[in-house]
């Protein structure tokens, strides 16, 4: 297929109608028990201010997903539930997956699609990243589909190149409305768990692509409405920067994420920049 040319996509008008997404990866961290505890305590320290301009997903291991779901709703916590993976079959014969109708109907509203540690450790492909996200779009959940480059890559000057080719195979011939409503996650491997941010403007020059490329497969207006978060090591003093670059449309958070003060933090520090969007 050719590849589809980047294009500069406005920016400040579509950084004004984008409102960030700041996302608690937890990985495989908190049992249900811890995991109750946790959202408990971040939705006493959540108030109606820092959510005002900005959106907030958790994403629990699967066991935990019912536990967290009943506290989120019990006590009106305006926080969305995420899910870490799901297969991209509606059911059959494959032990060990979880589909998506399982998690639409435990009102799970994002589900992480290709994110690194499932491409590095368990082997999925673009194929299975571009056939989970459409699983995902026809249960009515929002994907947010993980790109990122190695380390290697971003020292051969391949970084561009690897996001192209990733947000190609992922979103290749979907229709415009569909990608407009998704979300991408630029997480670059060498930052994810690391404690080595990248600079806000490495951030913003990699998302900015990202748009770019996403204009070529769907047009402007789909690329103006997509939203892009920036993934790998943030934390409470560096979220603000990071979500304050107009191409940065919030946070996926991993290790910081994990308690809930520090969660809130960051959630709070986006938020005052989500504020004056
Ligand atoms: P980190 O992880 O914040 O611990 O670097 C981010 C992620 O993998 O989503």
């Amino acid at each position: 297929m050719p590849r589809p040319a980047v294009r500069e996509v406005a920016r400040d008008a579509g950084a004004a109608r984008r409102r960030p997404l700041v996302s608690g990866n937890w990985k495989m961290h908190h049992d249900h028990l811890q995991a109750i505890r946790s959202v408990q305590d971040l939705g006493l320290r959540l108030g109606a201010a820092d959510v005002a301009s900005l959106d907030v997903s958790v994403h629990p291991p699967f066991t935990d997903l019912r536990s967290v779901q009943t506290v989120l709703e019990d006590r009106g916590i305006p926080v969305a539930l995420g899910a870490q993976h799901c297969f991209s079959e509606d059911a059959g014969a494959y032990t060990g997956e979880v589909a998506p109708p399982m998690l639409a109907r435990l009102g799970v509203s994002y589900v992480l699609v290709g994110h690194s540690e499932r491409r590095q450790f368990f082997g999925q492909t673009d194929e299975q990243v571009a056939a989970t996200l459409r699983a995902v779009l026809r249960h009515a959940m929002t994907p947010i589909v993980c790109v990122g480059e190695t380390q290697e890559e971003r020292e051969e000057g391949e970084t561009e190149e690897r996001l192209t080719a990733q947000i190609i195979a992922a979103l290749a011939g979907l229709p415009a409305e569909q990608v407009a409503g998704l979300v991408v996650a630029y997480e670059p491997i060498w930052a994810i768990g690391t404690g080595q941010t990248a600079t806000a403007e490495d951030a913003q020059t990699a998302c900015a692509h990202i748009r770019g490329v996403v204009a070529g497969l769907a047009g402007d207006d789909a690329a103006g409405a997509l939203r892009i978060q920036y993934g790998g090591s943030v934390r409470p003093d560096n979220a603000a920067e990071l979500v304050g670059q107009a191409d940065v449309d919030g946070a996926l958070v991993g290790g910081a994420s994990l308690e809930a003060a520090t969660f809130a933090a960051i959630i709070q520090a986006a938020a005052t920049v989500a504020a004056g969007r």
